[in-house]
């Protein structure tokens, strides 16, 4: 199978050390061995802080947006670099590079393409592009939930959600720079073209991708 497996930064970087980078390596060296990977790094806290001074810099969203793709691209190197060199040396900008990469054998490792998006619309589209069979996004929560989860205890989690009615859920979400809640529409919108299965597992624990291979976990988004 072709896999994307996204990845939050601020799954990466909630310590603020290599230990992340090392078991998140640890388990794409694993899938890599039966499947063909591409990996998309998102930019996490660092993202958000530098945006946050930039922002306050009276720059425009464009601006404060590609601020936040530099930085997703400095956290994929340094996925890359917990790599060594099972994965190609550079971040591709686009596509069409990180198809050229791929060319090579090697994993190739992306950060954000450009403005008005999150790394999940990168994963996406990037899914569609390689015409990958599967999507895997490790986020910070489990799945998504009719309610909040840390607010309230009956909250129930969706095994499975349509794109339609996931579109219904994030519409009131915000579209500025650095405020990409649970997916963003962009993403959800090539999901429903492009039919490609997704899958939102909790990337606390690298090992949910690899179950998110074989079994049902966290909540599939579907095409219909
Ligand atoms: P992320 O995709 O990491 O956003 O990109 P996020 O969902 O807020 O963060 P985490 O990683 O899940 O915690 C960080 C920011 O970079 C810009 C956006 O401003 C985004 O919020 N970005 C990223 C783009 O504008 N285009 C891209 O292709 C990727």
């Amino acid at each position: 199978m072709r896999i994307v497996i996204t990845i939050g930064g601020s799954i990466l970087l909630k310590e603020y050390d290599n230990k992340k980078f090392e078991d998140y390596a640890n388990v794409i060296r694993q899938i890599n061995e039966q499947h063909d990977v591409f990996v998309v790094v998102g930019g996490g806290k660092p993202a958000r802080d530098y945006i946050g001074v930039v922002r306050d810099m009276g720059e425009s969203e464009s601006i404060c947006d590609e601020i936040g793709i530099q930085v997703t691209r400095v956290n994929a190197r340094l996925l890359q670099l917990a790599l060594k060199d099972i994965s190609y040396p550079a971040i591709p900008v686009n596509f069409q590079q990180a198809l050229e990469y791929s060319a090579t054998g090697k994993i190739v490792i992306m950060g954000g393409t450009e403005p008005a998006h999150s790394t999940d619309a990168v994963g996406s589209i990037l899914a569609e592009y390689v015409d990958a069979d599967l999507v895997i996004n490790a986020t910070s929560v489990d799945g998504l939930y009719d309610k909040d989860p840390n607010k309230f205890d009956d909250a129930v989690k969706f095994d499975e959600v349509s794109a339609d009615r996931l579109l219904e859920i994030v519409s009131t979400n915000e579209t500025k720079a650095g405020t990409y809640e649970f997916i963003d529409k962009t993403a959800i919108d090539i999901i429903k073209r492009s039919a490609i299965k997704t899958v939102i597992v909790n990337g606390n624990n690298p090992d949910n991708v690899v179950v998110a291979i074989s079994e049902p976990i966290g909540t599939l988004i579907t095409s219909e």
